[in-house]
């Protein structure tokens, strides 16, 4: 070759090398080798040319191919580009132009190609330096001269290669270069190099048009992950958050949740489908921090995740280098998984690669947000629960936290198959864990030893039953308590403290609430702001109060408060802490007494949300032994303020209990007088919910005994109307006159709530008494004033009486009305027990206007709530209420056997009803041909006093024995004296109801005599 055309200074230290090729010059020495001899002067004549202007150096040519060195990049891009343009103009011998491979090609914009294509590539790095023995002449040696000259190689004739590394160092200056096109190409595993190397192709803005053939390497993945993503369940709505927030430009996302909950396998499930996409030219890389402590671990696990070979220096350089290898990648997505305890780092190292990197994003996962601009936060819930109301096993199995278990169960034991009895079960267990993906897991894996309901009666200790049997797990996730134990160890010890003392509170807690009671040890401190720094390490949860708008309300996950509560125990020294929770919440129970009796909405609710806490407060006191007056007053007093939210929505089941042991430790003390006669008229009213009628009066009337020794008329009155009640349930329609009109004689203290409560009892004891006629003032009058104290729930149980006794009284339609009315309210308010008799009640109407269908939808629903309510009545009731309902539609068996339940069920909870059911049962009996069970009975009835001493019944029992004579009358033989007779009765029996006497009439008997009538037709 030629001497050199110009001796320039051999670059050293830091070097860009260039390495060119001609395309294809064995072939064109085969096709014209004439032409090709003077094209390849002319080409190293303008390459040299060319260099001539520029600090580059040439090294040494080998057959057509030139390698260079340049102190600089940029220079070394620059001349590249111009080669690429200034070869278009050459004057190259027409014969090379005709061959194929140097033919003139134009794009739209003028020409591409002309000539020679000569591929050119462009590395960076810090070669060794070596003196040519026998030329004199410097050349470069080691690995980053190979790398140089794969580059160039990967490349096409006509294409400009930019290492990943050689970019990082121009990329700030395109503008410099004359903006040319830049292309991002991917990652490349280049022959002999044993990392990846990002690639780019530069072009001089004029050929931008140019457009190459894939490289002629194997391109890198674009990823670390699967492409296939593994199992998720759920999550649909997170992933298409992700891919929303990204699609608008967000450059740093952060997924936050408490440990265990879900954020790893979201990220790499994401990373999955987007590397999929192919969406991401510079890769999704994935990159687990777990193990990493300080700067340069992250940069080390970083650099490894996305095959960045780099040189040794301290953290920050190293966080440089992979900032600009990062550039080189173009739009990349780095997820950076489990960074909580890498805060001190973090922000500040992304902060560098978001500014080096322009086209990366992040997606971090943390236990703590990073607090950085732009960052965008997305709050893994947990796992969707079952709705309260699912029992059957395909409403369980539809709940993404069950669906996890079931799979989970099926690794451990392949035979596990959810069964409609066990449902329930795993529905509760998915409950008290929360819903967090890693809680259930390893309950799930305790499947292969242990029964579902074994697992549930274990997770009072749910730490011991909690581990992982998998050699596999991450040593933090192998046990639940691991997993907490994680968090806590990054608190500071303040933190901690207050952490353990919240364990204090139950079913949530208020800002206010947290300051009442919380108190760290220097006691100076701002809790508010622990309490916030908690929050942010998702150690708490925050939400809004429901129903309470623009208040905040914190909680805290169940596996997370009893470990914190396993931390306060080992402190050794809760009681102070006890005793400010306690007295908070009695302060405000003691608050909202009046208006929540008066049943006060805000009232109500917040009662509903505090009720957690006032049940923590009586466990607290009845957990204290010896029992102290003090403690027996805190469980009392607790348990009379929570009557009004139990009797709204229930359970009764609930307090009982509790009740029952207060009472018990009072009975040992001299508690004061008139808390123990309030707390035993509340059990009274608890008993009676529950249709436990002997003892709630037992209860009542010890309490009105002590009422009338300590003069409290007032609230002597409400007892003798409770009692009243209980006396017209079990069927003892006198006493209940009784002791309402003894209540109406004394006075209410000007407590109007109390009023309406004394009319409207006195408006129901009246129907049963003389009929709805009679009735119908008194609870018009009542729901009046209820509607004007405010009460909801009783306004709702009064538009159901005052509906009640309308209907009874034969205007159906304007008792739908308003019982429509009364399920609307109740279901705005939230009233379980309101919805209840709302729907039994639209359903017995709705069966008079011949509704069947819709009103055993209601029905069907009624049984379901008042079980789970507690409400046995209620529950009887339905039942029966389906029984007449199946009636009307003809299928005889099954209202036979609803019949058969109710009356069971109400035998023990309200004869009146269960007579009145029994009737039925025996028309029913009768109706099916079961003529002897029907006739005894019938007699069975026809002895008890109620029967005879209530119009309704007894009209009632006089019209349903037509059921009886109807059948005999079939079986006699046509016109024997024994059909007439059979026949006559029949008649006679359905005149006397058509003509019955209002206090008699009830829809039941209207309901009958339109079943009959027809009846009566076919025997004549
Ligand atoms: N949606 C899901 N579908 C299936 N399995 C899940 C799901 N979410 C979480 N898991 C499983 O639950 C366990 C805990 O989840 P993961 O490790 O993602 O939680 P994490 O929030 O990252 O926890 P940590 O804070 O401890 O890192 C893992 O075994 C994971 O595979
Ligand atoms: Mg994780």
């Amino acid at each position: 070759m030629n001497a050199l055309a110009r001796p320039m200074e051999a670059p050293s230290g830091t070097v860009a090398l260039v390495f060119t090729d001609i395309q294809g010059s064995t072939l064109l020495w085969e096709r014209c080798s004439a032409g090709m001899r003077a094209a390849l002067d002319i080409h190293d004549r303008i390459l040299r040319a060319l260099l001539m202007s520029t600090s580059g150096y040439e090294v040494k040519t080998q057959g057509d191919s030139f390698m260079v060195a340049f102190p600089a990049v940029a220079d070394a891009v620059r001349w590249c580009l111009d080669v690429q343009e200034v070869l278009l103009d050459a004057p190259w011998p027409q014969e090379l132009l005709d061959c194929p491979e140097a033919a003139e090609e134009r794009g739209p914009r003028g020409l591409l190609y002309r000539g020679l294509r000569v591929r050119m590539g462009v590395h960076v790095g810090e070669p060794e330096r070596r003196m040519d023995a026998r030329t004199g002449q410097i050349d470069y040696v080691g690995r980053m001269v190979n790398v140089a000259a794969r580059v160039a190689d990967a490349g096409h004739g006509g294409q400009v290669l930019l290492s990943g590394a050689a970019w990082a160092q121009v990329a700030g200056m395109l503008e410099r270069l004359g903006r040319p096109s830049v292309r991002v190409l991917g990652n490349f595993r280049l022959k002999g190099i044993s990392e990846p190397i990002p690639l780019l192709e530069l072009l001089p803005l004029s050929l931008a048009d140019r457009h190459f053939e894939s490289l002629r390497v194997r391109e890198e993945r674009r990823g670390n992950l699967p492409e296939e993503p593994g199992d998720i369940i759920g999550r649909e709505e997170e992933l298409e958050t992700l891919r929303l927030w990204l699609s608008e430009g967000a450059r740093l996302i952060t997924i936050m949740g408490p440990g265990g909950m879900g954020k790893t396998r979201l990220v790499t499930h994401f990373g999955s489908l987007e590397l999929a996409t192919r969406a991401w030219e510079g890769g999704v890389w994935w990159c687990d921090l777990t193990e990493a402590t300080t700067l340069e671990d992250i940069c080390h696990v970083v650099g490894q995740a996305l095959g960045v070979h780099l040189n040794s220096g301290a953290g920050e350089e190293l966080v440089g280098q992979l900032g600009r290898a990062l550039s080189g990648r173009g739009n990349a997505l780095v997820i950076l998984d489990n960074l909580e305890h890498l805060l001190q780092h973090v922000p500040a190292t992304l902060r560098r690669w978001l500014v080096l990197a322009p086209q990366a994003s992040f997606l971090v996962t943390s236990q703590e947000s990073l607090r950085l601009a732009g960052e965008r936060i997305l709050d893994l819930a947990p796992l969707g629960l079952p709705h309260e109301e699912a029992h059957s096993l395909e409403a369980i199995s539809r709940a993404e936290a069950v669906r996890l278990f079931v799979r989970r169960a099926r690794e451990a034991r392949g035979s596990f198959e959810l069964t409609e009895a066990e449902a329930p079960l795993v529905a509760d267990i998915v409950r008290r864990l929360d819903g967090i993906a890693l809680a259930i897991e390893l309950a799930a894996a305790r499947t292969s030893l242990l029964g579902v309901r074994q697992i549930r009666d274990r997770l009072s200790k749910r730490f011991e039953l909690l581990r992982s049997g998998q050699r596999d797990a991450v040593a933090r996730q192998a046990t639940l308590r691991g997993a907490i134990d994680w968090s806590w160890n990054l608190l500071d010890i303040t933190e901690q403290t207050v952490l353990a003392q919240c364990s204090v509170f139950r079913g949530g807690f208020t800002l206010e609430a947290a300051e009442a009671v919380l108190s760290p040890e220097s006691g100076e401190l701002d809790v508010l702001g622990i309490v916030q720094a908690l929050r942010s390490k998702s150690l708490l949860r925050a939400g809004a109060s429901e129903g309470m708008p623009g208040e905040l309300r914190l909680g805290m996950y169940e596996s997370i408060r009893e470990y914190a509560s396993a931390r306060l125990a080992e402190t050794g020294d809760s009681q102070a802490l006890i005793g400010r929770h306690a007295e908070h919440y009695l302060a405000m129970a003691r608050e909202l007494r009046g208006p929540a009796r008066g049943g006060g909405v805000e009232a109500l609710r917040r009662l509903m949300l505090e009720r957690e806490n006032l049940l923590a407060v009586c466990d607290h006191a009845l957990a204290s032994w010896p029992p102290t007056q003090e403690s027996v007053k805190r469980a009392l007093e607790a348990l009379v303020a929570l009557e009004p939210d139990i009797a709204s929505r229930g359970p009764v089941g609930i307090t009982l209990p509790r009740l029952d042991r207060a009472l018990e430790q009072a009975g040992t003390l001299s508690a004061d007088s008139l808390l123990l006669a309030e707390a035993l008229a509340v059990r009274g009213r608890a008993y009676l919910e529950t249709g436990q009628l002997a003892v709630a009066r037992r209860d009542l009337e010890r309490a009105r005994a002590s009422l009338l020794a300590l003069g409290e008329a007032v609230r002597e009155k409400r007892i003798l109307v409770d009692l009243s009640i209980v006396a017209r349930h079990e069927g003892n329609v006198e006493a209940s006159w009784r002791f309402i009109q003894e209540a109406c004689g004394l006075p209410s203290g000007k407590d109007r709530w109390l009023d309406a409560y004394t009319v409207g009892n006195l408006g129901i004891t009246e129907q049963v008494r003389s009929g709805a006629g009679a009735a119908i003032p008194h609870l018009h009058e009542a729901l009046a004033l209820f509607r004007a104290v405010g009460d909801l729930t009783f306004e709702v149980l009064f538009l159901n009486n005052l509906a009640l006794a309308i209907g009874e009284a034969g205007r159906t339609a304007e008792a739908v009305g308003f019982l429509e009315e009364a399920l609307a309210k109740a279901l705005g308010a939230g009233s379980r027990s309101g919805q209840a008799f709302a729907r039994l009640n639209l359903g017995c109407c709705l069966l008079d206007v011949d509704r069947p269908a819709e009103a055993c939808e209601h029905l069907e629903a009624v049984v379901e709530l008042a079980r789970q309510l507690g409400m046995r009545i209620v529950e009887g009731c339905a039942r029966g209420e389906l029984g007449r309902a199946f009636l009307v539609s003809g299928a005889l068996e099954v209202a036979e056997s609803h019949l058969m339940s109710a009356t069971s069920i109400l035998a023990q909870v309200s004869r009146w009803h269960a007579l009145r059911f029994a009737l039925h049962l025996a028309a029913v009996q009768a109706s099916r041909g079961e003529v002897p069970e029907a006739r005894r009975g019938f007699s069975a009835l026809s002895r008890a006093p109620e029967i005879k001493n209530d119009p309704v019944l007894r009209e009632l029992a006089v019209l349903l024995y037509a059921t009886v004579d109807l059948i005999e009358a079939r079986a006699a033989a046509p016109g024997s004296a024994e059909a007439e007779r059979s026949r006559g009765e029949v008649r006679q029996r359905l005149e006397r109801a058509r003509n019955v006497p209002l206090e008699g009439a009830s829809s039941d008997l209207r309901g009958w005599l339109r079943l009959l009538e027809p009846e009566l037709r076919t025997l004549e």
